[in-house]
């Protein structure tokens, strides 16, 4: 990738993390902080191109006046879109980000063409099937970021349970990015070691649970969602997809038989490397394990059905 131009789409909290941590880790070479609030992203844009000043990886940020600005990326990653607010149903939330989603989807179609596409967008996964639709690129190039940010919460988890081994865990989850997340101590390890070594059930079993509410408890206290973990999640995928890194993470993507399903897209283990999706690793799953991902995909259609009573993939 000679350009090793990213594209950010929403400048808010999360997208502006996300390039901030790029620009001090010398990820890329470009980052076009985009949003429809212009003066959001060219305010955001100066103030990391400045914090660059002392960094001599010499990350170039630039802010887009307009749309066109994200010609010619190499990635676009999307955070745009509303979160839910007190009166709004589901329903309404899914229909509001969808149709977000729809201008952001026809820009870069239009402008970066050739773009591995990075959805950060909630509800996630249900974004990322819009994408894949919206847009009908090869699955490999349509990726949702979530287990990369779970993974991290649960490592946390782990960490504050065993007392060491932070920056040492390598932490596995699947499903969606949501209340049916299926995090998985059990093939987790600590240095390599499997957790069952280092911990009890009930330990392992609360892990599970703070991992699921994660998200959730940070918002409570925040009042909006968390971004400096979400930032950093997306520029580790962004640094594998530039870099050809082939590192293992689990991703939203879309599921063609793996796992036993089509047609729909959850997280699970990948390997992503300089095409976006290079491998979908298949986990031998036990029957419980099995039924709550049958759950979690159950979730995840629902939302998409609800887009679809409504007429939205109709052209
Ligand atoms: C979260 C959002 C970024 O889980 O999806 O915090």
């Amino acid at each position: 990738m000679t350009n090793r131009k990213v594209g950010i789409v929403g400048a808010g909290f999360v997208g502006a993390t996300a390039a901030y941590s790029m620009a001090m880790l010398g990820t890329c070479k470009e980052i076009v902080l985009y949003d429809i609030d212009t003066d959001l992203a060219i305010g955001k844009a100066i103030d990391i191109g400045q914090s660059t000043a002392y960094s001599p990886q010499g990350t170039i940020v630039t802010p887009a006046k307009d749309a066109s600005y994200l010609q010619g990326c190499d990635i676009v990653v999307i955070t745009a879109g509303v979160p839910r607010k007190g009166d709004m149903t589901r329903a309404d939330l899914l229909n509001i980000n969808a149709k977000i989603m729809k201008d952001v989807v026809n820009n870069i179609m239009k402008y970066s063409p050739d773009a591995i596409i990075v959805c950060v967008s909630n509800p996630l996964d249900i974004m990322t099937y819009v994408i894949h639709k919206m847009t009908n690129w090869k699955r490999e190039r349509i990726i949702g970021m979530a287990g990369a940010l779970d993974g991290a919460r649960m490592s946390y988890e782990i960490s504050q349970k065993v007392g060491y081994g932070a920056g040492q865990i390598n932490a596995m989850l699947i499903g969606d990015h949501g209340q049916h997340m299926i995090p998985l101590p059990e093939i987790s390890t600590v240095g390599g070691i499997p957790l069952g070594n280092l911990i009890s059930k009930n330990d392992m079993a609360d892990i599970i649970e703070k991992t699921k509410s994660g998200g959730a408890s940070i918002v409570k206290r925040l009042g909006t969602s968390a971004y400096y973990a979400p930032g950093r999640a997306i520029s580790v995928m962004v640094k594998a997809i530039l870099d050809d890194t082939h590192i293992v993470v689990p991703s939203c993507v879309m599921l063609d038989g793996e796992y036993g399903y089509k047609d729909i897209t959850v997280g699970v283990p990948i390997v992503l490397g300089k095409n976006g999706l290079h491998k979908i690793v298949e986990l031998q799953l036990d029957k419980e394990t099995k039924q709550k991902f049958k759950i979690s995909v159950d979730s995840i259609q629902e939302g998409i059905d609800i887009l679809k009573k409504e007429g939205f993939f109709e052209i």
